[in-house]
């Protein structure tokens, strides 16, 4: 009578000892599948101006805005070619709404709403040939950095798509 209680004791011992084992098997996975994945884009913004940052419609606002808020002073050529590259082609989205939003306009700075800056520089954005998207561009700061401020890719071959960029202004007039 005592040698099956003790078998069965071994038996009860052993199958917690197996469940023990599988259970400190399972952790294993995790630095694996961490090796498998992609190395993550954190480091570097993700995404470009030249694939599209802002939306037709916000660039549309921004046109109008402009008109209102900034001619004034500008005019939309200060902002186009190679004054749009020397200031702002480099750096991130942050980077030129954050310029922009802190110094204009120059005699009330940082008067606007996020929104409206980020329509503002969707508009440059599309003075400069760069294409829309569906999505408007974001006006959080964190989403503005991810986004990398890059001059259109003109067609291949094409040396005519730069030069309507530098006229284009005048025949809009
Ligand atoms: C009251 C006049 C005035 C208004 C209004 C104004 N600006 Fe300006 N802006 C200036 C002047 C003057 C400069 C040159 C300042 C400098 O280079 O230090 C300037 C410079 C800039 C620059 C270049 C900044 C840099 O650091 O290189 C940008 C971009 C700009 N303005 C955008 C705008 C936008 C967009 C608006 C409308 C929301 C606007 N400005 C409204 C006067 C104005």
């Amino acid at each position: 009578m005592r040698r099956p209680g003790l078998l069965a004791l071994v038996a009860g011992l052993v199958v917690p000892a197996c469940a023990i084992a599988q259970a400190g098997a399972t952790p294993p996975p995790v630095p694996v599948a961490a090796s498998v994945t992609p190395p993550p884009p954190a480091t570097g913004p993700a995404f470009s101006t030249a694939t599209g940052a802002y939306s037709a419609a916000q660039a549309a606002r921004g046109e109008a805005l402009f008109g209102k808020v900034c001619e004034s002073c500008h005019v939309a050529a200060d902002f186009e070619g190679d004054a749009f590259v020397s200031k702002f082609v480099g750096g991130t989205a942050f980077d030129m709404f954050e310029t922009i939003r802190t110094e204009m306009p120059q005699d009330n700075p940082a008067s606007l709403p996020r929104t409206q800056y980020a329509e503002v520089v969707a508009y440059i954005f599309r003075l400069n040939g760069l294409p829309a998207r569906a999505a408007d561009l974001p006006v959080a700061t964190d989403s503005l950095k991810a986004i990398m401020v890059e001059a259109a890719k003109p067609p291949p071959g094409s040396i005519h798509h730069q030069s309507r960029l530098r006229h284009g202004p005048t025949h809009l007039r």
